[in-house]
């Protein structure tokens, strides 16, 4: 039976009961005297007449005031908001979570309920949200990852033919397929590579191996090979390290390492042959450490540059041009700075070079500069 149903019938019987109650004492009144007697009482006392009757009317009315009452109390303070949790609990149901339960705090149980209601609707519609985004970021991961293997395997494919079908008849011809064979591989090979650490690092399971690291020292070294790398690619180096001899950073040195190459690497893919210039400088800044790693590349149009940093961003020059990526690389370079709990962003002038900067915090010793994370390792 409903609620409401309930509702009435109390109602009827809070009204009904008392009348009863009334007619049976009247007939028991009766039973006792004979109904002569009981008329020549009423009769010759028209005063009692009336007082009897007035206070039936009275005793009535007041029963039906506080019925109607009681029920219209209980009715909106326990059935209005079960309404609405029913409604809500339907909208659920199907899925929808952009609503909002409406019930006045009242403090009672079922004000409480509705609270509670309210909160878990927030959690789904936050995990649903969730859920659509990894949705969506997924479809576009299997639609980029697809292009970017395809590409080379449709080439690997058509020398491989070439080879099979007589095409390369010459040695050197041969050794030039194959060649192009080869870097094809390992261009998948890579790109395989920086998928495999991207999504370690997204779902967190690469171990990070935080611990103090002397700026001078750190970048010292990292400067010396980065030197010998640039030279080789005929590119000149200049650094600079203005950080006093005790500046600490707390920070996973392979990690850091990871990072600076990264962002070397693209100053490298991006700048025109014979004519690059790597700067590194590394300063203080109040409480933090900024490093910047500055080209003369081609550098970034200011449409672009506040996507370089995004999955799988590569400008459409990049795209287009024979230099290989996959446009993880930046991701995954953010990714293990904000992890350090640092900060990196960029400065680009399109056409004449690009400069990367990164914020760590110093290391004081303190417990609080645990960038954010377990000192030795997330996990
Ligand atoms: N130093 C730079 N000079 C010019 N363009 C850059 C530089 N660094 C990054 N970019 C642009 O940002 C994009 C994203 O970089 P990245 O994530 O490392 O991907 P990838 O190098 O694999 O293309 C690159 O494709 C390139 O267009
Ligand atoms: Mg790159």
């Amino acid at each position: 039976m409903k609620l409401k149903n309930k509702l009435i019938i109390s109602f009827l019987l809070i009204v009904l009961l008392p009348v009863l109650m009334v007619v049976i004492v009247y007939f028991g009144i009766s039973a006792y005297m004979s109904v002569d007697v009981l008329r020549d009482i009423v009769v010759r006392n028209p005063q009692l007449q009336e007082f009897v009757v007035d206070m039936m009317v009275a005793f009535v009315l007041i029963l039906i005031f506080t019925a109607v009452v009681l029920s219209w109390w209980t009715y909106t303070s326990i059935v209005t908001p079960i309404q609405r949790l029913q409604k809500a609990v339907q909208y659920i149901k199907e899925g929808k979570y952009n609503f909002s339960l409406d019930v006045k705090d009242t403090h009672d149980e079922i004000s409480l309920l509705c609270n509670d209601f309210e909160e878990m609707r927030q959690m789904l519609k936050e995990t649903a949200e969730k859920n659509l985004c990894h949705e969506k970021e997924g479809k576009e991961l299997v639609r980029n990852i697809s292009h970017d293997l395809k590409t080379p395997i449709t080439s690997i494919k058509g020398y491989v033919e070439g080879i099979l079908d007589g095409v390369a008849s010459t040695k050197e011809k041969q050794d030039r397929y194959l060649k192009i064979i080869l870097n094809k591989t390992n261009e998948m090979n890579s790109l395989i590579n920086e998928l495999s650490l991207y999504s370690k690092l997204d779902t967190d399971s690469v171990p990070y191996h935080f611990q103090p690291l002397s700026v001078k020292d750190y970048f010292d070294d990292c400067a010396e090979e980065i030197g010998i790398e640039l030279r080789e690619e005929g590119m000149t180096f200049q650094y600079e390290n203005f950080c006093k001899e005790g500046t600490k950073i707390l920070a996973d040195a392979e990690q850091i390492k990871r990072v600076v190459s990264n962002i070397v690497g693209n100053s490298i893919k991006y700048t025109e042959k014979g004519r690059g210039h790597v700067r590194l400088s590394v300063m203080e800044e109040k409480q933090f450490v900024q490093i910047e790693i500055e080209d003369n590349g081609k550098g970034i149009a200011k449409g672009d540059l506040p996507y370089i940093f995004d999955r799988f961003f590569r400008t459409d020059e990049s795209r287009n041009s024979s230099t290989g990526g996959s446009g993880i690389g930046l991701s995954i370079v953010k990714k293990i700075v904000e992890d350090h709990g640092g900060k990196i962003w960029a400065t680009s002038e399109y056409g004449q070079g690009t400069t990367m900067f990164i914020l760590l915090k110093k290391w004081t010793g303190s417990k609080d500069d645990a960038a954010g994370k377990d000192e030795d390792s997330r996990k």
